[in-house]
Parts: C-alpha cells; sequence; structure tokens
C-alpha cells in the first residue's frame, strides 16, 4: 500500500423521493442556476421533481448541455451567472451536465485569464461557486468526484481538469431518475463504470483489500449488467447499478494503489475526432490495452481472470480467455467493439498518434507500458 492523502467532502443523498429534500441544503438566500443537457429531464419529470423541492425559490435555468459538453455552450453559462449574480449551481442530469456545471463554476471564479487555460495548460482553480447535483446516467462517478472533461468543438480538443473546488456539495443518487434511459446509455454507464475500475486495479500493483473491492465492483456488473440493459427497469438492480457505478470512481479504489487510465486517454481522443459515446470507445480500446500488457501485468491478469470470470488461472490460455470474456461482455450488452464497426479506418489512427506527438506526450496513462510507441498498435489491433 502507498501513502496517499483521500478527501472527499461529497453527501450522498440515496434513494427514491429524495429529491424533495434538496430545498434544505442551499442556503436559503441564494440565487440558484439549474443547468440541464438537451430536454430528457422535462420528459421524465425529473425537472418537476426538483422545481417543486425549490418552490419559492430564485432559479434561473440554463439547458443545452451537449453529450460531451463543449467548452463554447458553457462559457455561454458562465456569461449568465454574471448577468443573473447567480450564488449556487444545480446540475441535473447526466455526467455531461454535471461536468460542465463543474466547469461553469471553475470559470466564473477565475481570475488567471482564459479560462481554457483550465483544461489546456492546467491552470490552477483557487475558487468555484458551490454546485450540487441531481444525477440521471450511472456511470461517470462526476457525482462524487472533483474531475471534469470538456471537449472544444473548434479545436475537436477532449481534455480534462481536476480540483477540489468543484466537488458536488451534494448529490442526489434517486435509482428512480434512470428508468427512462435508452439501452444505449444504460450499456454506457456499464462499461465505463467497468472500466474505471479497471483503469485503477488492472495494473501491475495492487493491495489484497483494494483488489478486493474492486473485484466486488466488476463481479457485481458481470452478474448485473445484461439485466440492467434488456429487462425494464427494476429498482433494486437500478439502486445497485448506481451505487456500483458512484463507487467505481469515487476515489475510494485508487487509495494506495498505482492507476493506468490509459483506455481512457486513447478515448477521448475518439470521441473528439469521430464523435463516438464515451462508453463505447472504452469498449473498443480496453481489450488492445490488455492484450498490450497481457505480459507486463501477467499476474494482475490471472487473477482478474480467475476473481473475476471464475477462469482457471493455471490454464495455459487463462489471461487471453479473461480477455476475451471481457470483450464478449461488453458486445453482449450490445455494444460493438471493433474501430471498423464504426467505419474508423486506419487515417484515425495515424491523427490520434500526431495528436500524441504534437502534445509530447510519451507515456498514455500511469503505466510506462501504455505509451506513444505501441499505442498505435493498439489501435491497429481493434479496426
Ligand atoms: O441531454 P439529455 O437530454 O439530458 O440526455 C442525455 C444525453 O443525451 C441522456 N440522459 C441522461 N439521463 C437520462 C437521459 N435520457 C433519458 N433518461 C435519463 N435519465 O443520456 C445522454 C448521454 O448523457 P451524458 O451525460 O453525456 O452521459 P454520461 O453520463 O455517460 O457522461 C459522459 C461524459 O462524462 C465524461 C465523458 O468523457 C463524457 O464527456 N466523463 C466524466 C468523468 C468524470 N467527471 O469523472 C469520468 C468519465 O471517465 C468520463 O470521461
Ligand atoms: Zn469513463
Amino acid at each position: 500500500m502507498e501513502n496517499f492523502n483521500y478527501y472527499n467532502p461529497v453527501q450522498v443523498l440515496f434513494g427514491k423521493g429524495q429529491i424533495a429534500k434538496i430545498g434544505k441544503l442551499i442556503p436559503e438566500d441564494n440565487k440558484i442556476m439549474l443547468t440541464y443537457g438537451g430536454g430528457s429531464i422535462k420528459r421524465n419529470g425529473v425537472r418537476e421533481q426538483v422545481m417543486q423541492a425549490l418552490q419559492g425559490r430564485r432559479v434561473v435555468e440554463f439547458g443545452g448541455i451537449e453529450p460531451n459538453p463543449r467548452y463554447e455552450t458553457l462559457m455561454k453559462a458562465v456569461e449568465t451567472t454574471r448577468q443573473e449574480k447567480i450564488d449556487f449551481l444545480l446540475a441535473v442530469g447526466g455526467g455531461s451536465v454535471i461536468d460542465g456545471t463543474k466547469f461553469i463554476a471553475a470559470a466564473a471564479r477565475f481570475r488567471g485569464g482564459d479560462p481554457w487555460e483550465i483544461l489546456s495548460r492546467e491552470a490552477r482553480v483557487d475558487d468555484a461557486l458551490p454546485l450540487a447535483a441531481v444525477l440521471t446516467l450511472p456511470a461517470t462517478g462526476t457525482e462524487m468526484n472533483s474531475n471534469s472533461v470538456i471537449t472544444r468543438e473548434s479545436t475537436r480538443e477532449k481534455l480534462a481538469f481536476s480540483s477540489r473546488h468543484v466537488f458536488p456539495r451534494f448529490s442526489v443518487l434517486d435509482p428512480e431518475t434512470t428508468y427512462s434511459l435508452p439501452r444505449r446509455q444504460v450499456a454506457n454507464g456499464v462499461i465505463d463504470a467497468f472500466v474505471h475500475v479497471m483503469e485503477q486495479y488492472y495494473t501491475p500493483g495492487g493491495d489484497p483489500v483494494q483488489d478486493r473491492l474492486a473485484e466486488g465492483i466488476l463481479r457485481t456488473l458481470v452478474e448485473l449488467g445484461p439485466a440492467l440493459v434488456n429487462d425494464p427497469p427494476e429498482y433494486h438492480s437500478r439502486a445497485t447499478f448506481t451505487w456500483t457505478a458512484t463507487l467505481a470512481l469515487n476515489g475510494l479504489i485508487a487509495c494506495g494503489v498505482p492507476q493506468d487510465w490509459s483506455t481512457h486517454h486513447i478515448g477521448h481522443e475518439l470521441t473528439a475526432l469521430r464523435g463516438l459515446d464515451h462508453g463505447v470507445t472504452l469498449a473498443i480500446v480496453l481489450p488492445g490495452v490488455m492484450q498490450a500488457t497481457a505480459e507486463s501485468r501477467r499476474r494482475k491478469l490471472l487473477q482478474y481472470a480467475g476473481r473475476v470470470w471464475n477462469i482457471d488461472p493455471a490454464r495455459p490460455d487463462a489471461g487471453a480467455l479473461a480477455i476475451a470474456r471481457t470483450e464478449a461482455f461488453f458486445q453482449e450488452l450490445g455494444v460493438a467493439t471493433r474501430l471498423s464497426d464504426y467505419s474508423i479506418g486506419a487515417e484515425t489512427i495515424d491523427l490520434i498518434m500526431e495528436r500524441f506527438r504534437e502534445r509530447g506526450y510519451a507515456q498514455l496513462g500511469g503505466i510506462d507500458d501504455v505509451n506513444t510507441g505501441n499505442a498505435r498498435e493498439i489501435l491497429l489491433s481493434r479496426l
């Protein structure tokens, strides 16, 4: 176990009916900006519940935050916070709305020049408007972490920042808000949560209790995934799914162990350049990363084979089988796992490699066995 410094101040209100409590958690005199996406919260009744809970309060709405939230749109929201003298941001939606709201919060109080530099140059965030979230899509873990991923439309860049000032003050996780999710988004969510765990578990390091926590989350997703996608929504499984996705990226399983994130790093380029859903990019890239690191991470691969997939680690093909089972799981959720399934060819791989070169990257995650030297092979293996 390596040293660590774990800080997570997010208050979590979990379960049905919890939206009704949000009014009491936002200071009485605050003017609130409710942020949302393309309108799903109007169709599924979540907006109505939120407005009910905020009755009598001063609320301004800002809608239209896109999936893979765009810097250009978010800067308009920053302008609105200034014009309207907003005190508190309430994000209602999926990861994009919450991430977008984190950026609005940081940019609104940024005094260091162009807020894009928060993303492009890791400019320090010293302050942010307070924010909270009502989550409607279990996937990213953003409801209980300090990360945000933003896309700049004009340059087709997708970059992340992290700051303890953008942890939500509270997050409501009501599994019933997920009932209206299309199958595709449920599948994306299961895959995203699964790969978040892999980025923190499938490394050459580890720790007995952290490994067991990670394997518990992975097995839960394997057991629940197909029914979540195929069956009509049901409270208990949606509740488990919601909390599982939060646990996958709220910092807990990362304590004291190495982390990778190369699959995400490569995946973000596929979204930025070709518009693929985040979860889809991960389903494509992860099997390639696992294949490329099968030797350098052999001990963990065999542990994963045995504990997550019940494959006898003594089998000579245990590692290969575990990688195949992982990919088959993504496919079973209805997600195609090859670049060619999305009409993406070698020219996009060239573009990605060019971008990595321009940015001066060598390593692509926290572990040196995925780097600009083998990223092309990894992507070519996924054609
Ligand atoms: O925009 P609306 O109309 O709300 O519709 C959304 C959107 O079209 C819809 N949706 C959300 N909840 C719904 C619903 N539709 C019906 N019923 C509901 N209850 O789903 C679509 C996708 O939403 P989005 O928020 O984009 O999905 P997700 O939560 O997967 O977020 C993806 C974004 O999060 C980033 C990704 O890169 C991507 O930009 N990530 C953020 C992370 C973080 N902050 O820690 C980590 C992740 O690795 C990830 O990178
Ligand atoms: Zn992710």
